[in-house]
Parts: C-alpha cells; sequence; structure tokens
C-alpha cells in the first residue's frame, strides 16, 4: 500500500455502509488487494451494485467456486481495463489491475 492514509480514509469512509468486517475478511487467509475496495466498490458494493456485481459481497466471501462467473468477469474487465469505466474518477494503475487480477487467480 503506497498510501496507507488514503487507505485508511477510505476504511473509515465506507465503515457506516456496513463495509463488513476488514478482520473477517483478514482471516479467510487471503489478503485482499485494496484495489477492490479503492476502484470498485462505489459503483459495486451493497449500496449500489451495477451490473448485478456487488464486489464488497464477493470480496468478503472469496469462495471463487460458488462465484466463478462473476469472478471470470472481474478477471476479464481488470486485464482489459474494461473496469472502472474511463469516466471513472480514479483508474487502477497496470500494476494495481495485475495484483488484483493474480489474487483473484489464486483466491
Ligand atoms: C463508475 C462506476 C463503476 C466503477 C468504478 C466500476 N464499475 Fe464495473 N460496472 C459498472 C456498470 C455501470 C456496469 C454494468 C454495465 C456494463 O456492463 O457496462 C458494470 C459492470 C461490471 C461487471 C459485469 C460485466 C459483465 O459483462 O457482466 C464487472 C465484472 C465489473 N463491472 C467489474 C468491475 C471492477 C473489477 C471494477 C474495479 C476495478 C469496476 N467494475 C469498477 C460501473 C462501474
Amino acid at each position: 500500500m503506497h498510501r496507507p492514509a488514503v487507505f485508511l480514509a477510505f476504511l473509515f469512509a465506507l465503515a457506516p455502509l456496513a463495509w463488513g468486517q476488514p478482520a473477517a475478511v483478514k482471516d479467510a487467509g487471503k489478503p485482499v488487494p485494496a484495489v477492490f475496495q479503492k476502484y470498485c466498490v462505489e459503483c459495486h458494493g451493497h449500496a449500489k451494485a451495477k451490473g448485478h456485481v456487488n464486489l464488497e459481497h464477493l470480496v468478503a466471501q472469496p469462495s471463487v467456486g460458488l462465484h466463478a462467473d462473476t469472478w471470470d468477469k472481474v478477471i476479464e474487465m481488470l486485464e482489459t481495463a474494461q473496469m472502472p469505466p474511463s469516466d471513472a474518477e480514479e483508474l487502477p494503475t497496470d500494476v494495481e489491475r495485475k495484483t488484483a487480477a493474480a489474487w483473484v487467480r489464486r483466491a
């Protein structure tokens, strides 16, 4: 995490939106790349789930077997740079895309 302060601020901002428990995510034994929280959840979370994709839910229960189709799409979106949409406020770097896609593959 290159910008811990930004990340923390983001987590605190999400807390009232019932981001679930970051601790529980960590307990799953697989560190979740911050990329999803940072770039995706604003459009794909409990509050909004565009395209019926709720990454907040997926990341909290990263059992790929149960959600294989959706995770496949997530990898595709990351690697082909289709998501986030180019008009999103902030776009992930190539490294962030690769980290997130690699995490999904390992999950
Ligand atoms: C600015 C809002 C916005 C952001 C940010 C965003 N998305 Fe999306 N996403 C959408 C919308 C709108 C759709 C549904 C319409 C579409 O498919 O273009 C969608 C659809 C999807 C789908 C389903 C595609 C399909 O073929 O069914 C996936 C998977 C996805 N997004 C993943 C992501 C990931 C991963 C990120 C973060 C790296 C992300 N999105 C960030 C708005 C967003």
